[in-house]
């Protein structure tokens, strides 16, 4: 459940959406649900392997398993794509933050699709305003991780998490009533394959890493947590049934409203901002379903960027040797953050490139490396190998699963890369 509430969070509800909808919608999908097949069961169960096998952090995890500091790359670019995700990841969580209170006072109510439009601008403009509100689920997650209250919150989202798939399929049943819901339907379950171009290709599997959380090693962590008895496989399957599930029904509540309420599913990131509110107005109870659904969103959030900033605050904290405690690192990787919250909320280019960049490149890149290390490095079999921390993976499916890391994903990356780079 950590695992799903650290994949579970604005990537599925505001990013999916965004990027289904400026790439055509089912088109998007259908190599999505590619990319989480090819790419999502083979590397989310290495991270948990690396972990449960070395029982350190992506900051230890490497050198501890290859025995020398040829890997410790790996290591420090998983950190650094953490703190870039956190820069603009913050500020989407600051947003939601910024509409929970909005929601609270009922600022909503009545307001025309026009108006939650440059509604929306307004939150954003209003920068002193808005780096408040991104500050502040900074505080919290650092919060988290200095009291240490990890369990408490695993608890808490095995509560919540389902809460929010409940309150999802509500507004799932009330948007598909609107008139003119079902041409949302169609935009994005019908395919159109000649919408399949090579940046469509790119950002599903940009989308596909950063939904999963692949490629940066905070699943590592949540290995090297895991019980020795649990199933890795199985782990894996259930993460990404949840994620995907979650991501759909985003869909399905977003591009209905978008059609029946005439508005562009190309919208960019501002889209559920503009669409949600107006869904709400259309429920039994817009007040408390609003205040509910931004409440449930603000908590998915934080329990990613705990994940998150857990990278960055096991790298200062291990790297330093025993010189940083625990604390200590926590409040220099905030500090960090809250430079580039401040970089992200001053200007728009640096807040797109750090989403871009992240997904679309330095995630790839990071599962490439994991992929290589285990499938080349370490051993396979035996006492020291990495299937031995899994009684779950038996003869075939293991090779099938080493055969994956060692060609066929490495291979689909690269392929990717060089066609979104017109090269083929
Ligand atoms: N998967 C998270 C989401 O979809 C984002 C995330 C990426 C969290 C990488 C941790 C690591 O919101």
């Amino acid at each position: 459940m950590a695992a799903a509430g650290s994949a579970v969070g604005l990537g599925n509800i505001w990013k999916f959406p965004y990027i289904a909808g400026e790439n055509g919608g089912a088109a998007f999908l259908i190599v999505y649900l590619i990319c989480v097949l090819l790419f999502g069961l083979p590397l989310i169960m290495t991270e948990f392997l690396i972990g449960k096998r070395s029982g350190k952090s992506a900051y230890g995890a490497f050198q501890t398993l290859n025995g020398n500091s040829r890997w410790n790359w790996l290591s420090w670019l998983c950190m650094l794509t953490a703190f870039l995700i956190m820069g603009f990841y913050f500020v989407v969580t600051g947003w939601c933050f910024s509409y929970l209170t909005e929601a609270l006072t009922g600022v909503f109510h009545g307001l025309s699709m026009d108006t939650l439009s440059s509604h929306f601008e307004a939150v954003v403009a209003n920068k002193p305003r808005m780096l408040l509100f991104s500050v502040l689920p900074v505080a919290l997650t650092a919060a988290v991780l200095w009291f240490d209250v990890n369990t408490g919150i695993e608890r808490l989202s095995k509560i919540l998490m389902p809460l929010l798939l409940l309150m999802m399929l509500l507004m799932a049943g009330c948007v598909l009533m609107l008139d003119g819901s079902n041409i949302g339907l169609q935009f994005f379950f019908r395919a159109d394959f000649t919408k399949i171009t090579p940046t469509v290709v790119m950002e599903a599997m940009g989308q596909c890493f950063f939904s999963l959380s692949i490629g940066m090693g905070a699943l590592i962590t949540y290995g090297a947590y895991m019980p020795k008895t649990q199933n890795v496989t199985a782990t894996s399957i259930q993460v990404i049934v949840l994620d995907t599930l979650v991501a759909i029904l985003a869909g399905i509540i977003i591009f209905p409203a978008v059609f029946a309420f005439g508005l562009n599913p190309e919208e960019g990131p501002q889209l559920v901002f503009v669409v949600l509110p107006a869904i709400f107005e259309q429920m039994s109870f817009p007040w408390l379903s609003s205040v509910l659904f931004f409440a449930l969103l603000c908590i998915a959030a934080l329990t990613s960027t705990i994940s998150l900033m857990e990278v960055a605050v096991a790298f200062v904290c291990e790297a330093s040797n025993g010189k940083l405690n625990r604390h200590k690192s926590v409040l220099i990787v905030s500090a960090g953050v809250i430079a580039l919250v401040v970089l992200c909320v001053g200007i728009p280019f640096i807040f797109n490139y750090f989403d871009k960049v992240t997904a679309d490149i330095m995630m790839p890149l990071g599962a490439m490396g994991m992929c290589l290390f285990v499938g080349w490095c370490l051993p396979k079999n035996g006492e020291k190998g990495v299937l031995h921390a899994d009684k779950g993976i038996k003869h075939i499916a293991g090779k099938i699963y080493i055969a994956a890391l060692r060609f066929l994903v490495p291979a689909a990356i690269i392929l990717i890369f060089l066609n979104s780079l017109r090269i083929l």
